[in-house]
């Protein structure tokens, strides 16, 4: 017998609501979370030339680690990027897909002078540098990775925020076709993140377009992308192609799929415990899989400029 379709949908491929719920509970559970043997990184963090195009950028000692920078491989191949899946290398094997050229990052809302610039003009709009910062995830591993580009106020500056502008709201790159993990259904795409107005005005904060001297590669958040160091990794959306400011704080891609588990504000915080996995810890990435982790520090080790930002705030409630 013929399955009589509605809206080109045959009633077979029509997932009930419940069943479609707890489905994607288990997928935003399973994506980010510790992986017990997650180790493809691991095999020689020195190993792997950096390439693509040239990206030169003096360094800023002032804002970056002393600690060593991983390897070009793991920084490379050991990535989350949900659009193209879940695996850590799925991304460097299928993010390449992704049309980077046009590609426009729209500035609005509530601002004075909106724009749309492409990525030549953004790159041009303030001196690229070089900042060496740690990356905390949130399923507790890190790394040292030195990033081109240049504080997000530089931009921000420019379009003229009005007194609305509470909030900063970065929507990425959506492109289906190309994109494996879209179908999957583990968030509400695209993905979208946010921040406070005076996190996105902190210096720490990053416009991101480089890598180790070198343009972005896709893995990594090509073209731009943001990098906001005293915050879990989700927070530092990748390819971006709006830049969004308003006066109400918005619920993120990650909130809205799992809201005890990922809060607004995702400080690195090893007194506040994920509700499935401890925070006090992480494992750095390179150092070979039976390394002693180390002690994750409060605000990831950048708590004397950013601690301030949130006095007299309760840091468990505001996760
Ligand atoms: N941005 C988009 N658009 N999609 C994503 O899935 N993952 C986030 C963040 N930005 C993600 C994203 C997470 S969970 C982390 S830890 C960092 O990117 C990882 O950045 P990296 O792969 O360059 O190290």
């Amino acid at each position: 017998m013929n399955s009589k379709r509605k809206n080109g949908i045959a009633p077979s491929e029509i997932t009930a609501e419940p069943v479609w719920r707890s489905r994607r509970r288990w997928l935003v559970r399973a994506a980010l979370a510790p992986a017990a043997l997650a180790t493809p990184g691991l095999v020689d963090a020195t190993a792997g030339e950096p390439f693509g195009a040239k990206l030169a950028a003096p360094p800023d000692k002032r804002l970056s680690t002393t600690e060593a920078a991983n390897g070009w491989r793991d920084i490379t191949t050991y990535n989350n990027f949900y659009e193209f899946g879940t695996g850590k290398e799925d991304p460097s094997r299928y993010a390449g897909r992704m049309r980077l050229d046009p590609w426009t990052v729209t500035v609005d809302g509530a601002v004075r002078r909106p724009m749309t610039l492409d990525v030549d003009a953004l790159r041009r709009l303030a001196p690229l540098e070089e900042r060496v910062y740690r990356l905390r995830c949130v399923e507790a591993w890190s790394m040292v990775i030195p990033w081109t580009g240049y504080s997000l106020s530089r931009l921000l500056a420019r379009v003229e925020p009005t007194g609305d502008a509470h909030y900063v709201v970065f929507t990425t790159a959506l492109q289906p076709d190309v994109m494996p993990g879209v179908a999957a259904g583990i968030l509400d795409w695209p993905y979208t993140e946010g921040l406070r107005m005076d996190e996105a005005m902190h210096p720490l904060t990053l416009l991101t377009f480089g890598v180790y001297g070198r343009v972005l590669p896709a893995q990594n958040g090509a073209p731009l992308r943001v990098v906001v160091p005293w915050k879990y990794g989700f927070k530092s959306a990748k390819s971006l192609v709006r830049i969004h400011l308003q006066a109400e704080r918005p619920i993120t891609s990650w909130m809205r799929a799992a809201p005890d588990e990922y809060g607004f504000y995702a400080n690195v915080n090893p007194a506040v415990p994920h509700p499935r996995w401890s925070q006090a810890t992480e494992r750095r990435i390179g150092s070979g899989f039976f390394a002693p982790r180390v002690a994750t520090q409060p605000f990831n080790g950048y708590g004397d400029t950013v601690a301030a930002l949130y006095r007299g705030m309760d840091l468990r409630r505001n996760f």
